[in-house]
């Protein structure tokens, strides 16, 4: 998506609506391992990433909130009193669900006009929703008299998700796009929400392969991911009453009870249970220094996504192959939901341009499809921009 700097999207705004606006910025994320533990109150390992949705607002002396886009044609108009109960499958179903949830936590809005400019691409899977919702949340509420803890702003737009949008996700890219910082990944407990800033060394970068094939939380898949869990969870704690989540599920347990689990649920299992395993293992080893290993975590991700979850596709594995044996690689693996997509691979920093240009000669080679490649450093979230403004 083009970028537009906030001075433009200023200017932009008081075209539209001749007066001056505030603006709230929040970002996408890419996450470095930890794939479809969130929602089994496991652990992840996201960097937010600089490319921002923001939102530029000003208070309306009526109680209409005016919706515009700078990429998207559609404009939406709607009385606060009678926001759409459901969706309307438009890009505004991500503002209105979160003035949704914010007057369900008692926040009390006031009409406004918000002009929204998105960097994120979109359907990606790098997270353009959940900076959307963020950015939303923040600007409607600068509105009212209540701040919100930014803890309760991420679970908020996460609601907002679940259950205006449909898409049951995990906490993990909306809590990142509020908690980043730069220069470091977020090791966070999707549990207890308690995290700790893992330092990513500057000789290394994120090189991010879009492979261009667009992928949809919301469609069924992802949803059916959750089911097979949650039936894994059900049969597991009939030995084991402690589990609530495959969070607590042991590596022994999982395997002393294969027989009684269907083969599918099974596969399921062993993937989140591995991963979490895995997350943790790479957090030490990004502060130990041992990016090899890093590397081959990644790796070992992704063979248990395609195979074990079964969420990876064609075009997203011939990315993680073309990866192989170009100078500067670590490791590199899909990233987030799946069915599309990007990939992230850790690139030693002084290689990363090179890599990027062969990475996406070999893919278009490869698949016919010219790949759209960002070479990223972990950036700042939402709230640092609170704090400078
Ligand atoms: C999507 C969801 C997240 C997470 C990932 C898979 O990005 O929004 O909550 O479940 O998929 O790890």
């Amino acid at each position: 998506m083009a970028k537009m700097t906030v001075a433009e999207l200023s200017e932009r705004f008081q075209r539209e609506f001749h007066t001056a606006p505030r603006i709230f910025s929040a970002p996408g994320r890419v996450n470095l391992i930890g794939e479809h533990t969130d929602y089994n109150d496991g652990f992840v390992l996201p960097t937010a990433i600089g490319f921002y949705t923001r939102v530029a607002i000003s208070p309306r002396g009526d109680s209409k909130l005016a919706l515009r886009s700078t990429e998207f044609p559609e404009n939406f108009d709607f009385d606060l009193a009678s926001l759409p109960p459901h969706k309307l499958g438009a890009w505004c179903d991500y503002v209105v669900g979160v003035a949704h949830a914010l007057v369900g936590a008692g926040c009390a809005l006031s009409g406004a006009n918000l002009l929204v400019h998105g960097e994120v691409p979109i359907g990606s899977g790098l997270s353009s929703s959940a900076a959307l919702e963020v950015a939303s949340a923040l600007a409607l509420l600068s509105l009212g008299n209540g701040a919100l803890p930014l803890k309760n702003v991420a679970k908020l737009c996460q609601s907002a998700e679940n259950e205006f949008v449909g898409a049951r996700v995990g906490i993990m890219d909306q809590f990142v796009s509020c908690f980043g910082k730069e220069g470091h990944a977020l090791l966070l407990d999707c549990r207890s929400l308690d995290f700790e800033l893992v330092s990513i060394p500057e000789k290394v970068k994120f090189v991010i392969c879009n492979t261009m094939v667009k992928h949809q939380n919301s469609s069924g898949e992802y949803n059916r991911r959750r089911e097979e869990c949650e039936q894994g969870v059900e049969i597991l704690s009939r030995f084991y009453p402690g589990i609530k989540a495959l969070r607590d599920v042991s590596p022994i347990q999982l395997a002393a009870h294969a027989a009684v689990l269907p083969p599918v649920v099974y596969k399921r299992c062993q993937h989140v249970v591995e991963e979490n395993a895995r997350v943790v293992e790479t957090a030490r080893d990004f502060r130990s220094g041992n990016l090899a290993r890093v590397g081959d975590l990644m790796g070992d991700s992704h063979r248990s996504l395609r195979d074990l979850y079964e969420v990876s596709c064609r075009e997203l594995d011939i990315m993680v192959e073309s990866a192989q044996g170009i100078p500067g690689f670590y490791g590199g693996r899909m990233t987030g939901g799946g069915f599309g997509g990007c990939t992230v691979n850790l690139v030693e920093s002084g290689q990363a341009e090179s890599f990027a240009s062969q990475i996406a000669e070999r893919y278009r080679t490869k698949t016919g499809i010219s790949p759209d490649v960002y070479v990223c450093s972990p950036a700042d979230g939402a709230g640092a921009a609170l704090k400078i403004e």
